[in-house]
């Protein structure tokens, strides 16, 4: 049986095909390549084309045998999700709710979900558990949640069984070399610093110094992108193996603020790294840190590059030896 990867040519859905596949997995990936790349899926069959195409999707369920459907496809930038919401609510929840009929349709009874700490919005608690509550601040992270809650109706009504991991800051690169972090344009902290210590941009622009926080600047948990690929791998076992549906935390429970991880950068590239005060960017919660001791407890996921110098180091390597990225 193959497990469909939707958004498997992106940054997270490529790393976790690398990882289906080193495992032996018969892998199917569905992308319409807006943010994916070609290259940066290393193996398996790849269908280009959009998952709220329902002849397309057709075309993928009926040429393949497929058993899990780990759900990637989705755009995932706050900044951009509130100058333009609509493209939020279409791609990522009505693009679910597609998968979703067309899974009932061929009686495809497992989905692994990429949800985000962006569904709580503004913690009650650090670290973040769970049960807390859900309260977006951005309209990204109000779309994950709908497609979550999505996800429990068709669980009670069609026993589609579900596990959503909320992952927390995804960062770093792949240890074969061959795939990293690649957006057009590129928002995120990480892979911004780096074009900076590339020469590539005069300065890393820090997003607000007046958050409540110890030096003013937002805290977040950084988790290597391959650790995040490990867990969607043991919700697939998981699920194959009769587990109830289930929503998870991944992070490393550390949190960092913008400046910490500014200064560790300096540290593994050697790059005096320029930093500029800007306003704060709209919809930023001050601090989003994780608790996964669920998941650690339930999925047996343990977290195996966890310090954030390692981390920044395997992003690094990356850039260096693709500093236009794919396009190198
Ligand atoms: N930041 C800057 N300058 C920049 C870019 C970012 O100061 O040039 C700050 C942001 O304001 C934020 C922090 O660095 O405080 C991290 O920003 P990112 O854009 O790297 O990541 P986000 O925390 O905004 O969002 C990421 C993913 C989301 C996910 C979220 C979960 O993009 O999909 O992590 O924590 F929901």
């Amino acid at each position: 049986m193959a497990v469909l990867v939707t958004g498997g040519a992106g940054y997270i859905g490529s790393h976790t095909v690398a990882e289906l596949l080193a495992r032996g997995e018969e892998v199917v990936v569905a992308d319409n390549l807006q943010q994916g790349h070609r290259q940066a899926v290393l193996g398996g069959k790849l269908y280009e084309g959009d998952i709220r195409d329902a002849a397309f999707m057709d075309r993928v369920f009926q040429e393949n045998r497929i058993d899990a459907v780990i759900h990637f496809a989705a755009h995932s930038l706050v900044g951009e999700s509130m100058q333009n919401p609509a493209k939020y609510y279409h791609n990522n929840v009505y693009g679910t709710l597609c998968l979703l009929e067309k899974m009932n349709e061929y009686g495809v009874k497992k989905i692994v979900f990429s949800s985000t700490a962006a569904t709580y919005g503004e913690p009650e608690n650090v670290p973040i558990v769970e049960s807390d509550r859900t309260l977006p601040t951005n309209a990204y992270g109000e779309t994950k949640l709908a497609m979550e809650k999505m996800m429990r109706w068709f669980d009670t009504a069609h026993g589609i069984k579900y596990v959503s991991l909320r992952y927390f800051n995804a960062a770093g690169a792949h240890e074969s070399g061959r795939i990293g972090e690649d957006h057009k344009p590129e928002t995120h902290l990480i892979p911004i610093i780096l074009q900076v210590a590339l020469n590539q941009r005069p300065h890393i622009s820090i997003f607000g110094d007046d958050y409540a926080t110890p030096d003013g600047t937002c805290i977040r948990d950084y988790i290597h992108v391959t650790d995040l690929s490990d867990a969607h791998i043991l919700a697939v076992e998981k699920l194959r193996g009769g587990g109830e549906s289930s929503i998870y935390n991944l992070g490393n429970g550390k949190g960092f603020s913008v400046k910490e991880v500014i200064e560790i950068a300096r540290r593994v590239t050697g790059h005096p790294i320029p930093a500029v005060m800007e306003a704060r960017r709209t919809g930023d919660p001050a601090i989003l840190v994780a608790s996964s001791e669920r998941t650690r407890a339930e999925l047996g996921w343990k977290p195996r590059r966890d310090s954030l110098e390692q981390i920044i180091e395997s992003a690094w390597t990356w850039h260096q030896s693709h500093p236009a990225g794919y396009a190198d």
